[in-house]
């Protein structure tokens, strides 16, 4: 019975005899025994090729295979206390499908030399494990918005215009002509809150960020939902419903793959149970600057300043309302204060910094046109985008969650570029 090592360890197959296929984690040849340990996408499970027990084929196989040879063994499933996860398999066969190169990976490789030969170091436990982790993260995300009643749509990825400022934008030679990697798919949603109600994109974002730091990409996941008749307080709750429902389902449901990763599932309970704090921009800054930070009326918070704010924070922290002029044109007025805008960021607990930045959007066509001037934008580059005001407008409202930094958060990971298989950086876009 060809089975896998998950099913092995789950069904307590212990006296029967299985096959498995995999590839070799580690092994050691002493005497007429190998001391093998399997890996395959399930798990790993220690194997033992007795000289005396197998033919000549096999004990030539086994005792020749490399770290990373590829191969076939059958066995009878026998308890082991010492093993990882206390079977083993003890050999009838062995035979080799790819015996390949000696792997180039062994211990203590510098993080740049990791990097280049990222597509082998994703065989490591460490990255299958943050990768099914983020399948999991990713897969909650669509189970949350399928449940409220979101349409996920397609957005493009080559533009025509900047949503978020032209300083990070990624120029293309379209056919010619300028155009640009999408920055954020949040106005091709804006489109259909007008049919749809509710949508979400999931979908790259393209970032020329010229600073190597521990949470910048230039190239990430970006997922944005779009909400018809949404003020910005009912785009919070949302988000915190969101984040929220994921956190649980991540505790609950995997709570060992957390572990694996080096996130204590129990560090996550107040997220689940307690709800996220609310703060005014202005606030924040005195905040910062009671902690000992130095920031002015009218500054963004950077790296420091976030990890002020959310020390030793339990869950997850709202702050709105910032200054109009440090945020995008598409941003609403505050009636109450016209100086800031109805918006958030959501910082995640200890200087993990920003996951989410959200807001309520101009949808009167006067009301964008006056402030894509005040931003020195010009409306003719937004035409479209402008429609969409000019015919049956409502009130609106919408968010971007960066899918890596909710990674590099919930996984406890030191470095954004884990969270995603191949990172895109100032000095990386290889392999
Ligand atoms: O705050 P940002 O720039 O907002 C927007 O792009 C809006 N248009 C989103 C919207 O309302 N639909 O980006 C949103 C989120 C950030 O909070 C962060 O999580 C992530 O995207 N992000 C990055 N992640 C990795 N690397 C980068 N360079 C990122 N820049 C933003
Ligand atoms: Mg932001």
């Amino acid at each position: 019975m060809i089975t896998n090592i998950g099913s092995i360890l789950a069904e307590k197959l212990e006296g029967k005899e299985v096959a498995l296929r995999g590839w070799m984690h580690r092994t050691r040849t002493s005497g007429s025994m190998v001391f093998a340990v399997m890996r395959d996408p399930t798990g790993i499970m220690q194997i033992t090729v007795k000289k005396d027990k197998v033919d000549s084929k096999s004990w030539k196989d086994a005792s020749d295979s490399y770290v990373e040879s590829s191969f076939t063994v059958r066995g009878k499933v026998a308890k082991d206390e010492r093993a990882p996860g206390g079977y083993e398999i003890q050999a009838s066969d062995f035979t080799t499908i790819s015996r390949g190169e000696p792997f180039p990976i062994a211990k203590d490789l510098s993080e740049e030399f990791l990097l280049d030969v990222r597509h082998l170091w994703m065989r490591s436990q460490k990255m299958t494990n943050i990768m099914k982790a983020r399948h999991h993260i990713v897969n909650y995300l669509r189970e949350f918005f399928e449940e409220d009643g979101f349409y996920e749509m397609a957005p493009p990825i080559i533009t025509r215009s900047g949503c978020e400022g032209g300083s990070t934008l990624f120029e293309v030679d379209y056919f010619g002509e300028k155009a640009y990697l999408t920055q954020s798919s949040q106005m091709y949603a804006e489109v259909f809150v007008f049919s749809l109600g509710k949508v979400y994109v999931l979908a790259p974002s393209f970032r020329a960020e010229k600073s190597r730091t521990i949470r910048h990409l230039a190239e990430y996941w970006h997922l944005e939902p779009e909400m018809a008749f949404y003020d910005y307080k009912m785009n919070m709750d949302l988000q915190e419903s969101m984040v929220k429902y994921v956190v649980k389902k991540m505790v609950e449901e995997k709570p060992d793959l957390l572990k694996a990763c080096g996130r204590e599932p129990e560090d996550l309970r107040a997220t689940i149970v307690k709800p996220f704090e609310r703060m005014e921009y202005e606030v924040a800054v005195e905040e910062v600057n009671g902690l000992g930070g130095k920031m002015e009326f009218g500054q963004d918070f950077g790296a420091d300043e976030e990890a002020l704010l959310t020390k030793g924070a339990e869950t997850p922290l709202f702050v709105t309302r910032f200054p109009k002029e440090i945020k995008a044109f598409y941003m609403k007025e505050d009636p109450q204060n016209p100086e800031f805008v109805l918006n958030n960021d959501l910082l995640a607990p200890v200087g993990h910094g920003e996951i989410i930045g959200g807001s309520e959007r101009i949808w009167q066509y006067d009301e964008l046109v006056a402030r894509m001037k005040e931003q020195k934008l010009e409306p003719k580059d937004y035409q479209w985008y402008l429609d969409l005001r000019r015919y049956g407008s409502v009130p609106h409202s919408g968010y971007g969650l960066g899918i890596e930094r909710l990674c590099k958060w919930v996984l406890n990971l030191e470095h954004i570029r884990d969270a995603i298989p191949f990172p895109r950086t100032i000095n990386r876009c290889y392999p």
